[in-house]
């Protein structure tokens, strides 16, 4: 008899060769979305980049790495018409549920990266941050980190991330709240916080949040280069999910 171990390890070998001819064989149903779209569904990648960072040409804002939750009430939205844009609208008329699912699950698997490297000027950033990080209690808005987390990054699927996004796309959402053109938030959260600000406050927060990186620390820089990882342990396995899904 073969001893327990060598069965095993057979086992595994088989199973992983398995899963990992699947893989090559069949893109998941989000990638081919992404990259390929779908009968009446144009490709996100052609509006939204190949790597899921948003274009400024054609005004698409960044997905990658946004939770799948969120990334999935947006597009359910859209369907639904509470949430309108002429580039989004068509694709909410034809897509399925599952459709949803899978393309939001590819994108939130994505790894993001920050928008813009260029800071504004120091009054522009230091307004922004000051709006971010305190609010402007003499007009009762609260922090945005009140509800988006510290620096930016999200919580959970009703907080987006706003960190790394880029500033045309948080300046027009704001603005979009503000006129009343976007109105899917829950309790018009956001419709209240973006009432108070005036349009340099606007301006100043989105430059501001568009410099953050969009990754948590521990994983920040971890894609572009190893430059924070030399002194630190090697990486835990759970870090090969991260790229796994897509
Ligand atoms: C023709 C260009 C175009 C295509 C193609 C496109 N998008 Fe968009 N998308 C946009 C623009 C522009 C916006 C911003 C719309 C707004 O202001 O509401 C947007 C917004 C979104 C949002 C909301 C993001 C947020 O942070 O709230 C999601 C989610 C999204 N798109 C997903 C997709 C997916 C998935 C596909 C492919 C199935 C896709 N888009 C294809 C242009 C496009
Ligand atoms: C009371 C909670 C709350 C506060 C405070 C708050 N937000 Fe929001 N914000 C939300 C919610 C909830 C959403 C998601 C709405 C939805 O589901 O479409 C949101 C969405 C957004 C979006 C759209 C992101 C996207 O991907 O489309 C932007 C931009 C934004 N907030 C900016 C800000 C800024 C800037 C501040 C601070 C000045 C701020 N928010 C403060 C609750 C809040």
């Amino acid at each position: 008899m073969k001893p327990l171990s060598a069965t095993l390890a057979l086992t595994f070998a088989a199973l992983v060769g398995a899963s990992a001819a699947l893989a090559d064989d069949a893109p998941s149903e989000g990638a081919r979305l992404a990259f390929e779209g779908a009968d009446g569904i144009a490709a996100c990648s052609s509006c939204h980049a190949l790597n899921g960072r948003g274009n400024p040409q054609t005004k698409g804002p960044a997905l990658a790495g946004l939770d799948a939750a969120y990334l999935g009430k947006q597009l359910r939205d859209y369907r639904a018409g509470t949430r309108v844009h002429e580039s989004m609208d068509p694709i909410g008329k034809v897509i399925t549920d599952a459709q949803i699912d899978a393309v939001s699950e590819h994108y939130a698997a994505m790894i993001g990266a920050p928008a813009s490297k260029q800071p504004a000027s120091p009054e522009e950033m230091a307004l922004g941050k000051r709006l971010a990080e305190r609010g402007a209690w003499d007009r009762e808005v609260p922090a945005c980190e009140q509800c988006h987390a510290p620096g930016g990054l999200g919580f959970g699927q009703h907080f987006p991330r706003l960190a790394g996004q880029h500033a045309f796309y948080l300046e027009g959402q704001l603005e979009a709240w503000r006129s009343g053109v976007r109105k899917n938030d829950h309790d018009e959260l956001m419709k209240t916080v973006a009432e108070r600000l005036s349009a340099k406050e606007i301006a100043a927060v989105s430059a501001y949040y568009a410099t953050l990186d969009p990754n948590p620390p521990a994983q920040a820089g971890a894609e572009e280069t190893a430059e924070a990882a030399p002194t630190e342990e090697p990486a835990a396995p759970t870090s090969a999910t991260q790229g796994g899904a897509s």
